[in-house]
């Protein structure tokens, strides 16, 4: 059945990710739009940080284990978000109030649908990072067989965070290297341009700021021109320039492979999640 105008999201797991994403659809103008969403989280403190945070008046935060139960049976959607080793321990307390079969959307890094399928058949597995929580988000969307008539929603309601794609799930331990983890990789790059700068006499606030917008500006850049990274690349560098003698001295110390390898282990080590 579609999720219909109105529908309640019960949130299992209200972290930093769970409520990125909270956040990002409760701000959008999506259409289907929730018209209760639970957030249950377990701590006294989250409890205050989440009431704090989301003031609507169609949100809810529940603590109460009992109460948490009983508002499973009423959601339409639940959005979990707790950590990958979490979720069986998750299910083994809310597994008696899931037997309308909720459509489950899952945030955790390596746990499959077929691992998942112990809460629904409807699954989807999103995977996004955490720039959600500014709406510049990236989101890999992977759906179960029975959750395939939910494509729309999902894609729609994954693609509050910033942008949202569908790849086939054995592809879903890249994408949570690339996007899940790409952020602190483009972290570490940021502070070492940031360094750089700062060994060659900026000051900290010029290179940090400077570090971070040329960033921002490259990722621009790429995404309108929709141009080959290489292409761009080439385009900057003058013969006998400074940026073709930056980008050798990086080619000398292995920087572009040790980047892709970084995506590889961090890929392989989502993949094992799985077998545990
Ligand atoms: N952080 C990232 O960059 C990132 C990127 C991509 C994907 N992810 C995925 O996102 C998921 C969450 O990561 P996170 O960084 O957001 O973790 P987090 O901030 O630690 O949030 C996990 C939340 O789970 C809650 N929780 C644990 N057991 C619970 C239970 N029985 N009932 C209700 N809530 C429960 C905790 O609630 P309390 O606070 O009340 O204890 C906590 O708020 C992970 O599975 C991770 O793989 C994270």
């Amino acid at each position: 059945m579609a999720i219909q105008d109105g529908y309640t999201l019960l949130v299992l797991g209200a972290g930093v990710m769970g409520t990125a994403v909270t956040a990002a659809v409760t701000d959008s103008k999506m259409k289907p739009f929730p018209g209760k969403v639970i957030l249950c989280s377990q701590l006294e403190k989250s409890e205050k940080r989440l009431k704090s945070q989301f003031t609507q008046d169609f949100v809810e935060v529940i603590v109460d284990v009992e109460k948490k139960k009983k508002a499973i049976e009423t959601a339409d959607v639940i959005l979990l978000g707790c950590k990958p080793f979490h979720f069986e321990a998750v299910h083994a307390q809310v597994k008696d109030n899931l037997k309308h079969n909720p459509l489950v959307i899952s945030l955790l890094a390596g746990v499959t649908i077929d691992n998942l399928s112990i809460f629904s058949d409807k699954i989807a597995r999103v995977m996004t990072n955490t720039p959600a929580q500014f709406g510049a988000g990236m989101a890999a969307v992977a759906l179960s067989e029975k959750a395939s008539e939910y494509k729309q929603f999902v894609n729609d309601f994954a693609g509050c965070v910033g942008a949202a794609l569908e790849i086939p799930e054995k592809n879903m331990d890249a994408a949570t290297a690339l996007i899940g983890s790409g952020p602190a990789m483009c972290l570490l790059m940021m502070e070492a341009l940031y360094d750089g700068g700062v060994r060659m006499g900026l000051t900290h606030d010029v290179a940090k700021t400077a570090a971070a917008k040329v960033m921002e500006g490259t990722a621009k850049m790429a995404l309108e021109t929709g141009e080959h990274p290489a292409v761009l690349k080439s385009k900057v560098c003058t013969p006998a320039g400074t940026t073709i003698g930056g980008l050798l001295k990086l080619e000398d110390a292995g920087v572009r492979g040790s980047i892709a390898r970084a995506v590889e282990e961090a890929a392989n080590i989502s993949a094992s999640f799985a077998k545990k």
